[in-house]
């Protein structure tokens, strides 16, 4: 009867990609980022630590994610908050030792949780032993050869080898005093100053690299997230450029010079993969490539090269139903092209939380971090609108990204005093960028502690901004409608459901204009975004899920969505046909 009465409630669906049987985790999972200064403080000195993370593992298997991908805890100066690594196989004292790295690893295994760890092969610390005999050394030796060492041009060399620019601001070439006092050769550096860039041509870089991976694989970890998996090769004979280096919008023009995406990379993933796939189990390679274009991205992630590429298409698109949909199918076009499982990202420790960027006037502007003095985003909208497009990016086929703190609905600090930075793009730019640490504060667990739970003794090595206390983790467990709430119920749905897996196919609503919302269904599941215009009423007979924020009904029965919603719903029931086409 029901059958009868009820018929399918689109005009068009269009098929975009089919469901897989391989849900190998990989392909399917939910990946937590940790960045370890910030994540929990088990010593009393205001930076977070690896014991800090072993014991608030159990949060992440509640919330329901699979895996963690750890930010750099290696011996390092911090002037890159890691990411300026002086020994790629130890930890550094901030962050505990290599019994506590066993330690978190074994807790997280035994909790189910895979862990990832950051391997950074682009450039290493100064203090890289490597980059010391370096400098210790004359120009043309085998010490220098291991980064990339030149002449300057000009008289007496008195300038940069090119015209290259750091993505941190300022040129990416610095000068030394060779041993004997004079004035010598530069050296090349896309970052700050104390992160020399490798030179991969030389095998030697090569071979220690892979025994590096080695060194943590035996460790027993998952896999790898590759820092700037793009840059590691240069165009031969470093030409000069004249476009501007950048990271989070590299989509523009940012991605596409000399210093990025050469033919080279592929073969150093080749040979990685080769490495991961001599161990047991699923091991992984994720790159870290901002390029402008989701088919170069696809490039990594061809069979025998790595297993993801983050998607920062979808993390840069603007809050907007036409722009959103196209990148969606977009996306899983090019992976699908090359096999590989898409990923979806909005939030890491580069950009903007999308809570804030969401909240902005320009909900697709890019700010490179926000200072007090800059137009601050509606907290109100930029987190309904977070929930909205988190809420949608749990119900894409393939893996997605969680950052740190996303599940408590964080804010970005965007009124952080401008004496509390760390992040060298600040000091490199000369305050032209407020930098990232606006989304690197401390997480807060608990509202009436100090530092929110963070460190035992309240230190924090970035101030906790008011708002903070109201975010805490216990004040939002077992609070319905609490931003946890909804990732964790959202994320036990769509393993349920096993949406990561499933099919995609974008649908026509009646009375749904395509610029006012998304409509998506997943396996037998509606998948409603309203980004704009009216309430959106869905057809009758609908079941609702989960929503991002409050659904009605109106007098027909019907649901009503706002815009800044977005809504899982199960048809009716004469349109719950599951989907035949699928893929081994
Ligand atoms: C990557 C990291 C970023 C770091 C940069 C240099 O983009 O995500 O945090 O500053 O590489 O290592």
């Amino acid at each position: 009867m029901d059958a009868l009465l009820d018929s399918p409630p689109w005009t068009s669906l269009f098929p975009v990609h089919p469901a897989t049987t391989d849900a190998r985790w990989w392909r399917t999972a939910v990946v937590y980022q940790v960045y370890p200064r910030s994540f929990a403080d088990s010593d009393g000195d205001g930076v977070g630590d690896l014991p800090g993370i072993t014991a608030r593992l159990d949060h992440l298997a509640a919330l329901g994610v699979d895996a963690v991908w750890l930010s750099p805890f290696y011996t390092s100066p911090q002037v890159d908050a890691g990411y300026d690594v002086a020994d790629h196989r130890a930890v550094d004292p901030v962050f505990g030792t290599l019994a506590d790295f066993d330690a978190m690893l074994a807790r997280a295994h035994a909790l189910g949780l895979r862990v990832i760890v950051d391997v950074v092969p682009n450039h290493t610390s100064d203090e890289h032993t490597w980059f010391r005999r370096a400098l210790a050394a004359p120009a043309g030796s085998p010490e220098r050869a291991r980064y990339v060492f030149r002449d300057g041009r000009g008289p007496g060399g008195s300038e940069p080898p090119n015209n290259w620019r750091s993505i941190f601001g300022g040129p990416a070439w610095t000068r030394v005093a060779e041993p004997d006092g004079a004035p010598g050769q530069w050296y090349l550096h896309l970052f700050d100053a104390r992160q020399p860039d490798l030179d991969w041509t030389n095998p030697e870089v090569r071979d220690e690299f892979e025994d590096v991976l080695r060194f943590w694989l035996d460790r027993g970890v998952d896999g790898f997230r590759v820092d700037v998996a793009h840059g590691l090769v240069k165009a031969d004979g470093l030409p000069d450029w004249d476009g501007t280096t950048a990271m989070v919008e590299g989509g523009a023009d940012g991605a596409t010079g000399p210093m990025f995406d050469q033919e080279g990379v592929h073969e150093i993933y080749r040979s990685w993969r080769a490495v991961l796939d001599s161990y047991p189990g699923d091991r992984v390679l994720v790159a870290e490539a901002w390029l402008d274009s989701l088919s170069r991205t696809a490039r990594y992630v061809r069979p025998g090269e790595m297993h993801q590429a983050f998607n920062f298409a979808y993390l840069t698109t603007p809050w907007d139903a036409d722009r959103n949909r196209q990148v969606i199918v977009d996306s899983l076009a090019a992976s699908d092209a090359v096999g590989a499982p898409t990923t979806w990202v909005l939030s890491n420790h580069d950009v903007v939380r999308h809570t804030s960027r969401l909240g902005l006037t320009d909900a697709g502007s890019l700010p490179k971090g926000i200072r007090a003095l800059d137009e601050q985003p509606d907290a109100e909208l930029g987190l309904r609108r977070a929930r909205a497009a988190t809420l949608q990016m749990l119900a894409l086929p393939g893996v997605a990204y969680l950052y740190q703190g996303e599940e408590l609905g964080l804010p970005e600090d965007t009124a952080m005093d401008d004496e509390a930075r760390q992040d060298p793009a600040w000091f490199r730019s000369g305050g032209f960028e407020a930098g990232r640490d606006g989304c690197r504060v401390p997480l807060p667990w608990s509202a009436a502690e100090p530092s929110h739970g963070f460190s035992p003794t309240g230190r924090s090595w970035l101030p906790q901004p008011p708002s903070f206390a109201r975010h805490a983790l216990d004040v939002q467990r077992g609070v319905p409608g609490s931003t946890y709430e909804l990732y964790r119920r959202a994320l036990a749905l769509r393993r349920h459901l096993q949406l990561a897996s499933g099919s995609l196919d974008l649908v026509e609503l009646p009375g749904v204009t395509t610029s006012e919302a998304v409509v998506l269904r997943n396996r037998e599941v509606l998948v409603v975004t309203v980004h704009r215009g009216a309430p959106v009423s869905l057809p009758a007979g609908c079941d609702l899920l989960i929503a991002s924020d409050e659904v009605v009904q109106d007098g027909a029965g019907s649901l009503v969505l706002v815009p800044g919603t977005t809504a899982w719903v199960l048809p009716p029931r004469a349109a719950r046909v599951p989907h035949a086409r699928t893929t081994g």
